[in-house]
């Protein structure tokens, strides 16, 4: 069985996305079987995988590849046709074998409505009830048909059902965030509004009426695999005390509300299998500085900073040299990044 993981916070723009491409990427570099699903409207992960630079790329990729995307793979359930959900025929990421993408939908955004409906568990639940398993289902099949190991989901920002559902039915959750008091305090809102999924997703699941529907609701399994902070808002000349400063509220933030609030609820694995996997003061999985120069490269080639080449970067000389240093240093980052996430996922 795949291990899911969701990649969450309600603020947007802390690095949700790259994380996710970046992490999928470094997992598949190291022997594993991965598929990335974009379940953002926005589709930016989507955009890192295809070329999406012409005018209605990504339409013309939807024409031509029917099917081939989240929410035309989630249709059956969500417009009650009567047909099973099948496995959706993932787009093998460029340069990067083992690595797989579920490509998203700007009209995903169209099926929290109903989703929202039947995630309030009332009398409408009956017409409703293959919705709240459909999404988990779908990447279940996905994942066996590519025996993949790891399904990692980049969520859009914000606290809507779709995003309750797909954080409540993965396996894992990790918060990116960056250090600024935006995200201390969305490390707040999460304390709050977590435990509520949470309670929410046990109701959910022992529901008669969501156990034996056709894509019954999981069990809770639940766990946070921890925080990732990413240094990327570092403008010219601001002190790096300033960045420090915020690094301690957020650890105090994560561990002073978050963790309690996520323990009494079951969703952290043991204090002791974090701190054996090396992660401790505001449960960090890892610290991400800021890329610079190398974003606009990393784009271009659609690849993660610590995978660039010389060719890539295109310079020689003591500019490679240099970038040549910072490339390596990001790459050692996401190896700790990635081994610590075996090392959560193991069991
Ligand atoms: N470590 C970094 N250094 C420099 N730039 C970064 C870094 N991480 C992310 N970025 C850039 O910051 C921007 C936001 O990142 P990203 O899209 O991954 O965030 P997000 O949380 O997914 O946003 P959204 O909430 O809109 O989905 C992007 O332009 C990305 O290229
Ligand atoms: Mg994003």
């Amino acid at each position: 069985m795949s291990k899911s993981i969701a990649f969450f916070n309600n603020k947007g723009g802390v690095s949700k996305t790259t994380t996710c491409f970046n992490l999928g990427w470094k997992l598949a570099e190291r022997g594993h079987r991965v598929v990335m699903v974009d379940a953002d409207p926005q589709c930016n992960l989507t955009g890192m995988v295809l070329d999406l630079s012409s005018a209605n790329a990504l339409d013309t990729f939807y024409d031509s590849n029917p099917g081939r995307n989240l929410r035309d793979a989630l249709d059956p359930a969500f417009t009650s046709r009567p047909v099973p959900l099948k496995p959706v025929d993932c787009v093998a990421v460029e340069g990067r074998s083992n690595l797989y993408l579920v490509p998203g939908h700007v009209g995903l955004a169209e099926y929290e409505v109903s989703l929202g409906i039947a995630q309030q568990l009332s009398e409408s639940l009956q017409a409703l009830k293959n919705l709240p398993g459909s999404m988990r289902f779908l990447f279940d099949i996905t994942a066996a048909s590519l025996n993949a190991e790891y399904v990692l989901i980049d969520l859009s920002p914000g606290l809507g059902s779709m995003n309750q559902n797909l954080v409540m039915t993965s396996n894992y959750f990790a918060i990116p965030a960056s250090p600024d008091v935006f995200s201390v305090m969305a490390m707040e809102s999460l304390a709050r509004v977590l435990p509520r999924w949470a309670r929410w997703a046990k109701s959910a699941s022992e529901l008669e009426t969501l156990e034996n529907a056709d894509y019954p609701f999981p069990r809770m399994s639940l766990k946070l695999l921890g925080t990732i902070v990413q240094r990327y808002r570092l403008r010219s000349g601001s002190p790096t005390q300033a960045f420090m400063g915020y690094f301690e509220l957020l650890d105090e933030a994560v561990d002073d509300l978050l963790l309690p609030a996520l323990e009494k609820v079951d969703l952290t694995l043991s204090r002791e299998t974090y701190a054996d996997a090396g992660l401790e003061g505001g449960l960090r999985l890892g610290s991400v500085s800021d890329f610079n120069t190398l974003i606009a490269t990393s784009q271009q080639a659609k690849k993660p900073v610590f995978a660039l080449t010389q060719q890539d970067v295109g310079q020689g000389g003591v500019v490679w040299e240099n970038q040549e240093e910072s490339i390596s240093a990001f790459n050692q980052t996401f190896d700790e990044m990635a081994l610590r996430v075996e090392k959560l996922t193991k069991t």
